[in-house]
């Protein structure tokens, strides 16, 4: 607060938004496994909510392996890719054998609903390791894990990468809700796998009881997180919770410092000119957050332009090519990582000419 009253009008709202967005990542992350119902608790009031969200991406992007689609190409594959793994299932778990380490892989989960790729994680003995193959969509099949050496030089790196506790607890933190941990200890007892309602809005039990007393909608409300009345560079810091936030000092052309950022839609968003003299626009301002983005194609996308880039309506010069037509092609490009790997630029701006995709 003390620091609020010295600070200009600008950075005051720069403070209240890292304040929200701080509140927001502590209360979402940080609470009790019995503070959370679990998001079936939610259907019978927001029965809409419910039914897109749990058909999402988010809703999916932790599985147990048993039963997902990767599991069911790691076993129909049968081998790795190089044909030095064999995997095979075993009295309900799928195991993967390297020849020389004496004993397989047990996997556990999958990671990444698919709609780009999913990543298998396991025990080797008591170690957790991330496969050194993943299933990738636009592959149709296995190929090497994004970031993984593409020779491994011992046997136990054929099976793939050894992470430590607070890796693979930072892993659950982005994919799943209600994970309990402290320093690096972390305890997956009450997890839910997947990006669930209450990893956005908090857990819920005190909101449902205020609904279920019947009290009034304000205090109802009051119970429960909406990051939909926060200022827009909240909102982005809490999608940027998981979808990253830019490193401090990173300038206004985050890609040319590390081309991986492209990756990251808060980086470029909040690096663009749309943002940086509008401070208005978030991702909410494209994307239904219950919902997968809709394809590149749907005009909406353009719409949401249109409501900042109208002359009539705001002092925003327009674009003098096209009025009417979707901008998505010249302003916001698709980037490749890798042949199997392909993210939208969400640093919106004109491209230099030739580089148009
Ligand atoms: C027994 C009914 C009931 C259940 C169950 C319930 N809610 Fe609500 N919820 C309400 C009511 C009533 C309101 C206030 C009226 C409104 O905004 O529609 C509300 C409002 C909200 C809002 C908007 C708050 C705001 O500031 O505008 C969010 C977000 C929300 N609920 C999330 C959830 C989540 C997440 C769950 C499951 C953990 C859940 N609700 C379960 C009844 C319920
Ligand atoms: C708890 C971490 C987390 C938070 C918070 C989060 N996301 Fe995500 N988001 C993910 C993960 C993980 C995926 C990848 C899903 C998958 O496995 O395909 C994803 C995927 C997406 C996708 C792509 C879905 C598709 O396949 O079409 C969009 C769009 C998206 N998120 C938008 C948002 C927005 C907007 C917010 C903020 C309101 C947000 N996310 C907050 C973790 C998160
Ligand atoms: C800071 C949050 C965060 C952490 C930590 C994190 N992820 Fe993700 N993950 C995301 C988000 C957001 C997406 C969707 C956007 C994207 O693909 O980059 C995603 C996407 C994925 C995908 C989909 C395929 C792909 O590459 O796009 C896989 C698989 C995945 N993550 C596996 C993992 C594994 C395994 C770990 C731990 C080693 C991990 N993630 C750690 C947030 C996170
Ligand atoms: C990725 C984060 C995320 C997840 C997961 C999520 N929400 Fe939301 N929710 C939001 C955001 C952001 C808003 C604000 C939307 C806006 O104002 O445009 C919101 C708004 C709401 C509202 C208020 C709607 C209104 O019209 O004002 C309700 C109710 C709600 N969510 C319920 C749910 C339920 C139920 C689930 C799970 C089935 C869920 N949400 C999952 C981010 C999320
Ligand atoms: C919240 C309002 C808002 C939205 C929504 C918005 N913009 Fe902008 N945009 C701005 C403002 C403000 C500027 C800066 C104008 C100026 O400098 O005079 C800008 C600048 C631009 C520029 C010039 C960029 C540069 O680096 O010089 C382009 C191109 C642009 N916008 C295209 C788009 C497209 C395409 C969309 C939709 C995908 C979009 N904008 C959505 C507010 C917005
Ligand atoms: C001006 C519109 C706009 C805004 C604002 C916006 N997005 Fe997107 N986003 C898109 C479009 C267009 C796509 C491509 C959809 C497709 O074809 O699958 C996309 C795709 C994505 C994807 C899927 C992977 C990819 O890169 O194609 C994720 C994840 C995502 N957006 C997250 C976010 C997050 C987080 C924010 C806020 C920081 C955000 N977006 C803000 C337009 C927007
Ligand atoms: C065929 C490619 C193309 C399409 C489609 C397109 N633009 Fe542009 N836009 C450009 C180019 C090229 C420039 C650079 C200035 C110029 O040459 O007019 C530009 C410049 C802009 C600027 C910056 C104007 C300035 O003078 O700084 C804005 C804002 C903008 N476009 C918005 C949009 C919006 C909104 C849409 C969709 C309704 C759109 N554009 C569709 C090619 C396109």
């Amino acid at each position: 607060m003390v620091l609020m009253l010295h600070a200009g009008r600008k950075s005051k709202r720069r403070i209240l938004a890292l304040f929200l967005a701080a509140l927001f990542v502590s209360i979402a992350s940080a609470c009790r496994a019995a503070d959370f119902v679990g998001s079936q608790a939610c259907a019978q009031c927001h029965p809409s909510e419910f039914r897109k969200q749990s058909a999402s991406h988010h809703a999916h992007s932790l599985q147990p392996i048993e039963g997902s689609l990767l599991g069911a190409a790691l076993l129909k594959a049968g081998h790795s890719p190089d044909g030095r793994l064999r995997y095979e299932e075993n009295a309900g778990k799928i195991l993967i054998y390297e020849e020389s380490v004496p004993q397989p892989v047990v996997l556990e989960w999958a990671f990444g609903a698919g709609a780009q790729g999913s990543t298998p994680v396991g025990l080797l003995g008591d170690q957790l390791i991330e496969h050194r193959f993943s299933y990738y969509s636009r592959a149709g099949g296995l190929a090497p894990t994004f970031g993984h050496v593409s020779r491994a030089s011992t046997p136990i790196a054929e099976l793939g990468v050894l992470q430590d506790k607070r890796t693979v607890s930072n892993c659950f933190n982005c994919h799943a809700t209600g994970l309990q941990r402290s320093g690096s200890e972390f305890r997956l007892t009450g997890l839910r796998p997947g990006v669930q309602c209450e990893r956005c809005h908090g857990p819920g039990s005190t909101h449902i009881q205020a609904a279920e007393r019947g009290t009034s909608k304000d205090e109802v409300r009051r119970e429960i997180l909406n990051p939909g009345r926060f200022p827009a560079r909240a909102q982005i810091e809490i999608c940027g919770g998981c979808h990253r936030l830019p490193m401090p000092g990173m300038g206004e052309e985050p890609e040319l410092e590390d081309p991986v950022t492209v990756r990251f839609a808060p980086i470029g968003l909040l690096a663009s000119r749309c943002f940086r003299a509008s401070k208005t626009i978030s991702c909410l301002a494209c994307h239904d957050p219950h919902s997968d983005a809709r394809p590149r194609g749907d005009f909406s996308y353009s719409e949401a332009c249109l409501g900042c880039h109208v002359t009539d309506r705001k002092p925003v010069k327009l674009c003098r090519r096209v009025q009417k037509a979707n901008c998505l092609p010249c302003h916001m490009q698709q980037a490749q990582l890798e042949s199997y790997l392909q993210f939208t630029d969400h640093r919106i701006r004109v491209y230099p000419v030739n580089s148009r995709r």
